[in-house]
């Protein structure tokens, strides 16, 4: 995942020390996670469409399926005072990882869940306030 990474950035045209900077904490995430939890989005059970944009609508739905599970885990493991980082990155590279897990080709991998308890508050971070992320009509 950190090979494919650093060919993104460079990609994105960044410089070659904040590429390392990146790929060192992004490794270091993953490695000294407690807990981390591969989370797949499984093709099995996607209903077959009669044209592109239907196919395209369905696997945008089994997407945004595999959100809703990150955000409700994240959200139990919360109320059980145990912190979380969401990381995309199988995403970039899911044959990488389907190979290192021995996944079958069902399997597209989607997230990393880092979890465990947090050693202190972390950053806390500003929220916009609820009526500018939020609109009634
Ligand atoms: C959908 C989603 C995907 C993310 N993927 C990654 C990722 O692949 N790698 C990463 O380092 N952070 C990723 N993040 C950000 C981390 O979860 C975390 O919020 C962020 O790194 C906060 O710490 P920082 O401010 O020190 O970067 C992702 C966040 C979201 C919401």
């Amino acid at each position: 995942m950190a090979e494919r990474l650093e060919v993104e950035l460079a990609r994105d045209g960044i410089g070659r020390d904040e590429i390392e900077r990146q790929t060192k904490r992004s490794r270091a995430r993953i490695q000294n996670a407690p807990l981390v939890i591969l989370c797949s989005l499984v093709t099995e059970g996607l209903v077959p469409q009669r044209d592109e944009r239907r196919e395209a609508l369905e696997w945008q739905m089994a997407v945004q399926s595999v959100g809703a599970v990150l955000q409700t885990l994240f959200l139990a493991a919360s109320e059980r005072g145990i912190g979380s980082c969401w990381m995309a990155a199988p995403m970039y590279c899911p044959e990488a990882v389907r190979e290192a897990m021995a996944l079958p080709p069902v399997c597209v991998p989607q997230a990393l869940a880092l979890m465990g308890y947090p050693s202190d508050w972390g950053k806390i971070r500003d929220r916009k306030p609820f009526h500018q992320v939020v609109e009634f009509r």
